[in-house]
């Protein structure tokens, strides 16, 4: 049986973490996977969570399941983090997932059963893995112009021109924050004209928030999000912690479904659960539980926001020394948009011959559309990577 299997086509985010591994050059930099790296390198376990892990190790006394839709304290913690009051929380149906990617994968699945005729709108470029999981599922995909590589920021003409093709039914796959791979955001205004466009084709928007903190701020950060579940009837969440609790292999996630009228509920609820039950039975819970325990307790929630704000100002700093590194060894304003971008990512707008020979010519390791990981470089990097890049004659 297995030989008849196929080759599948590689992850190119995770291939290149094995390439990087591979390299035995000292001084090889890692702008790669998005997993946050403090300045020296490492990936820490925020100082909230530890102590989460501690009290939760004295309390915890049992092992036995806890509910296929997981804890619900996680979910009201969440549904909290995430939509803050913009929606009363008897219209959310949630369930606990493994990771982001859980959330996505289930919230795809939700769409295909309820409506199998449904094309998902994907922004251009995506996180590959949204991608990769519709392909998967059979489900199809529409591409939508999101990115203008020559400003470095949103083409937001074209994105409207293509969302306004969508057909009653079809949904919107947007994020939520710090765009995964662009750094590219909406402003304000461009999420509402968003929410009356796909108010006006009947769509249903999809947000993916995997970065909430990482951008301008916890709050700041989930205001599309918050406008588009005011706005719209029906709104699918999938939250990632992933990044901002830096719980990553712990696979913690939630997928809220939030409908204004609040009597759809329990038919959604059982939905997901169901969901759930078919995939893998109960979701994790440890990760879970520690987002519950420091999103819970005022103390470790303060140091939680605190050291999360830290992670953030130091990738903005890092966004603002590169960006003038870069203008002032090529003299030129071309790479002005790294200080504008958002998040753990920025696309630089770099040839893949260009991405190769970084590799190569200067062990620079980023992904081959030239996203780079801001969080990958440090004080001492920037300005290497700022010199390699004006080198290749990017
Ligand atoms: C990324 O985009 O690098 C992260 O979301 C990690 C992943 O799973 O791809």
């Amino acid at each position: 049986m297995f030989e008849l299997l196929k080759e599948q086509p590689k992850d190119k985010i995770l291939a290149l973490v094995q390439t990087f591994r591979e390299d035995k050059r000292p001084g090889k930099i890692d702008l790669g996977v998005g997993v946050y790296k403090d300045a020296e390198g490492r990936t820490p376990i925020m100082r909230a969570v530890k102590k989460a892990e501690q009290l939760w190790w004295n309390a915890e006394e049992t092992k036995a399941y806890v509910g296929l839709a997981g804890d619900p304290a996680f979910s009201d913690a969440m549904i909290d983090l995430v939509l803050g009051d913009a929606v009363p929380r008897d219209n959310v149906a949630a369930v606990a997932t493994p990771g982001g990617t859980g959330a996505v994968r289930q919230a795809f699945e939700l769409i295909q059963m309820a409506n199998p005729n449904a094309r998902v709108f994907v922004s251009d470029p995506t996180w590959p893995n949204h991608l990769s999981i519709l392909k998967h599922l059979g489900m199809e995909v529409v591409l939508y112009r999101y990115f203008d590589s020559e400003s470095g920021s949103v083409d937001f003409n074209g994105m409207l021109e293509d969302l306004g093709g969508m057909r009653p039914g079809d949904v919107a796959l947007l994020h939520g924050c710090c765009h995964n791979p662009t750094g590219a955001n909406l402003t304000m205004p461009e999420w509402d004209a968003v929410i009356a466009l796909l108010n006006d084709k009947g769509a249903v928007p999809m947000i993916d928030i995997a970065y909430q903190g990482f951008g301008e701020g916890l709050e700041a950060d989930a205001a599309g999000t918050r406008a588009v579940v005011k706005g719209c009837p029906e709104v699918l969440i999938a939250a990632s912690c992933s990044k901002n609790f830096g719980i990553y292999r712990e696979r913690t996630g939630i997928l809220m479904a939030v409908h204004h009228d609040a009597a759809r509920k329990a038919l959604t609820q059982a939905n997901l659960a169901h969901l759930n039950r078919q995939n893998y039975s109960f979701p994790p819970d440890h990760g879970a539980r520690l987002v519950t325990l420091v999103l819970g307790d005022a103390t470790l929630r303060a140091d939680w926001e605190a050291e999360l704000e830290a992670v953030r100002q130091g990738m903005l700093d890092l966004r603002t020394q590169l960006a003038s590194e870069l203008q002032r060894l090529s003299g030129s304003d071309r790479f002005g948009f790294v200080a504008q971008h958002r998040g753990m990512f920025s696309r630089l707008g770099l040839s893949p011959e260009k991405v190769e020979e970084l590799r190569r010519d200067h062990a620079i390791y980023m992904i081959g559309d030239s996203r780079i990981n801001i969080a990958g470089l440090n004080a001492q990097t920037v300005p290497i990577l700022a010199k390699a890049i004006v080198e290749v004659g990017a």
